[in-house]
């Protein structure tokens, strides 16, 4: 299990996938969540064993870094890059380790697998897109 939540912060855990649904190196799971209010996209994927999800922002030019949707990992499989001018990020920790993207790292997300399931955790700046309620019979649109 990999679990890096407290007991009271998994009464926020958000559901993501499956455990199984992300394979060794393989295709993120994209997702959206609200960072400071404005909804951007986050994304996990599993490496090394271990399920590490970040923000979908380049450092260098503050956009989406996906080749495809879902997939970040060069063709080696050993670092994410972004598609744009190959920025190239360390999978476990976002560091910037070559290209134009400085002395930063990608913004994490909280995850744990818990009972073959992959959760993600709010912050204080990140957080859950609020799920649309159903509107009730004889609500006015
Ligand atoms: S936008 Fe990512 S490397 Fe330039």
């Amino acid at each position: 299990m990999n679990h890096c939540a407290t007991p009271a912060a998994h009464r926020d855990a958000q559901h993501l996938c499956a455990s199984a649904a992300l394979a060794e190196r393989g295709r993120a799971l994209v997702f959206d969540v609200l960072q400071y209010g404005q909804p951007v996209r986050a994304f996990a994927l599993r490496f090394d064993g271990k399920v590490v999800a970040y923000i979908n922002r380049c450092l260098h030019v503050p956009i989406e870094m996906d080749w495809q949707p879902g997939v970040f990992l060069d063709a080696d499989r050993r670092y994410i890059v972004c598609a744009t001018h190959g920025a190239a990020y360390e999978p476990i920790g976002g560091r910037c380790v070559g290209g134009p993207c400085g002395r930063g790292r990608l913004t994490p997300l909280a995850v744990a697998e818990i009972g073959a399931q992959v959760y993600w955790y709010p912050s204080a700046d990140i957080r859950p897109v609020p799920r649309e309620v159903p509107a009730a019979p004889g609500d006015n649109p």
